[in-house]
Protein backbone atom coordinates (compact mmCIF):
# COMPACT_ATOMS: atom_id res chain seq x y z
CA UNK A 1 0.00 0.00 0.00
CA UNK A 2 1.68 3.15 -0.83
CA UNK A 3 1.75 5.80 1.13
CA UNK A 4 -0.16 8.63 1.50
CA UNK A 5 0.19 12.32 2.95
CA UNK A 6 -1.74 14.90 3.14
CA UNK A 7 -0.86 18.44 1.25
CA UNK A 8 -3.55 20.51 1.34
CA UNK A 9 -7.15 21.34 1.69
CA UNK A 10 -8.52 23.04 -1.35
CA UNK A 11 -11.21 25.28 -0.42
CA UNK A 12 -13.66 27.15 -3.37
CA UNK A 13 -14.05 30.45 -2.77
CA UNK A 14 -15.61 33.42 -5.37
CA UNK A 15 -13.53 36.47 -3.79
CA UNK A 16 -10.10 34.94 -3.35
CA UNK A 17 -8.65 38.80 -1.72
CA UNK A 18 -11.36 38.76 0.39
CA UNK A 19 -11.10 35.33 1.78
CA UNK A 20 -6.76 35.64 2.29
CA UNK A 21 -7.99 38.72 4.87
CA UNK A 22 -10.68 36.28 6.17
CA UNK A 23 -8.14 33.31 6.73
CA UNK A 24 -5.42 36.07 7.88
CA UNK A 25 -7.82 36.77 10.89
CA UNK A 26 -7.78 33.01 12.06
CA UNK A 27 -4.28 33.18 11.67
CA UNK A 28 -3.27 31.84 8.51
CA UNK A 29 -0.08 33.00 6.82
CA UNK A 30 0.48 33.27 2.88
CA UNK A 31 3.01 30.47 1.71
CA UNK A 32 2.52 31.26 -1.68
CA UNK A 33 1.01 34.28 -3.04
CA UNK A 34 -1.92 34.34 -5.60
CA UNK A 35 -0.72 32.44 -8.96
CA UNK A 36 -3.25 32.00 -11.99
CA UNK A 37 -3.74 28.32 -13.50
CA UNK A 38 -4.30 29.13 -17.11
CA UNK A 39 -4.73 25.34 -17.91
CA UNK A 40 -7.78 25.23 -15.03
CA UNK A 41 -9.07 29.15 -15.33
CA UNK A 42 -8.90 29.92 -11.55
CA UNK A 43 -6.56 32.13 -8.76
CA UNK A 44 -4.66 30.20 -6.34
CA UNK A 45 -3.36 30.86 -3.41
CA UNK A 46 -1.31 28.65 -0.02
CA UNK A 47 -1.83 29.63 3.15
CA UNK A 48 -0.49 27.80 6.53
CA UNK A 49 -1.65 27.64 9.75
CA UNK A 50 -0.21 24.71 12.62
CA UNK A 51 1.42 22.85 9.70
CA UNK A 52 -2.14 22.26 7.83
CA UNK A 53 -2.05 23.90 4.35
CA UNK A 54 -5.41 25.43 2.87
CA UNK A 55 -5.21 26.05 -1.07
CA UNK A 56 -7.47 28.66 -1.77
CA UNK A 57 -9.08 28.25 -5.36
CA UNK A 58 -11.42 30.54 -6.96
CA UNK A 59 -12.57 30.59 -10.79
CA UNK A 60 -11.58 33.56 -12.55
CA UNK A 61 -13.95 32.89 -15.87
CA UNK A 62 -17.20 31.47 -16.17
CA UNK A 63 -15.27 28.06 -18.57
CA UNK A 64 -12.88 27.63 -15.60
CA UNK A 65 -13.33 24.15 -14.22
CA UNK A 66 -14.95 24.98 -11.02
CA UNK A 67 -17.14 27.52 -12.39
CA UNK A 68 -19.85 25.33 -11.93
CA UNK A 69 -18.79 23.76 -8.82
CA UNK A 70 -18.59 27.46 -6.60
CA UNK A 71 -22.06 27.40 -7.98
CA UNK A 72 -23.43 24.17 -6.08
CA UNK A 73 -20.96 24.17 -2.54
CA UNK A 74 -20.58 28.39 -2.84
CA UNK A 75 -17.79 29.33 -0.65
CA UNK A 76 -16.94 25.75 0.87
CA UNK A 77 -13.58 23.25 1.38
CA UNK A 78 -14.45 20.76 -1.52
CA UNK A 79 -11.32 18.53 -2.09
CA UNK A 80 -8.56 17.12 -0.20
CA UNK A 81 -5.09 16.50 -1.49
CA UNK A 82 -2.73 13.76 -0.71
CA UNK A 83 1.23 13.49 -1.94
CA UNK A 84 2.28 9.66 -2.34
CA UNK A 85 6.37 8.29 -2.14
CA UNK A 86 4.32 6.18 -5.81
CA UNK A 87 1.85 8.05 -7.53
CA UNK A 88 1.43 5.52 -9.91
CA UNK A 89 1.12 2.98 -7.19
CA UNK A 90 -1.73 5.38 -5.34
CA UNK A 91 -3.75 6.15 -8.54
CA UNK A 92 -3.91 2.65 -9.24
CA UNK A 93 -4.89 1.41 -5.40
CA UNK A 94 -7.38 4.44 -5.54
CA UNK A 95 -9.35 3.14 -8.65
CA UNK A 96 -9.30 -0.39 -7.80
CA UNK A 97 -11.11 1.33 -4.40
CA UNK A 98 -13.81 3.04 -6.03
CA UNK A 99 -12.36 6.47 -7.00
CA UNK A 100 -12.85 7.21 -10.35
CA UNK A 101 -10.49 9.56 -12.24
CA UNK A 102 -12.02 12.72 -13.52
CA UNK A 103 -9.12 14.10 -15.50
CA UNK A 104 -5.74 13.08 -16.53
CA UNK A 105 -2.41 13.78 -14.93
CA UNK A 106 -1.72 17.47 -15.45
CA UNK A 107 0.77 20.10 -14.96
CA UNK A 108 -0.61 22.24 -12.11
CA UNK A 109 1.35 25.63 -12.23
CA UNK A 110 0.47 26.91 -8.69
CA UNK A 111 2.79 23.82 -7.44
CA UNK A 112 5.94 24.58 -10.02
CA UNK A 113 4.32 22.67 -12.72
CA UNK A 114 3.91 19.17 -10.93
CA UNK A 115 1.05 17.20 -12.40
CA UNK A 116 -1.95 16.59 -10.25
CA UNK A 117 -5.31 14.23 -10.98
CA UNK A 118 -8.34 14.24 -9.44
CA UNK A 119 -10.38 11.60 -8.52
CA UNK A 120 -13.96 11.12 -6.86
CA UNK A 121 -15.77 9.04 -4.95
CA UNK A 122 -19.45 8.49 -4.71
CA UNK A 123 -19.32 8.20 -0.52
CA UNK A 124 -16.63 11.12 0.08
CA UNK A 125 -16.58 13.39 -2.81
CA UNK A 126 -12.91 14.54 -4.77
CA UNK A 127 -9.46 13.98 -3.65
CA UNK A 128 -6.62 15.23 -5.67
CA UNK A 129 -3.66 13.21 -5.99
CA UNK A 130 -0.39 14.78 -7.12
CA UNK A 131 1.52 12.61 -9.60
NI1 LIG B 1 -5.78 21.28 -4.68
Amino acid sequence: MPTLKIHHIGYLVKKIEKAKQAFAALGYLVEQDTVYDDIRKVDICFLVKNGYRVELVSPVSEDSVVAGLLKKYKNAPYHICYEADDPAAAYAELTANGFAAIDTPTPAPALGGRKVVFLTSPVIGMVELIY
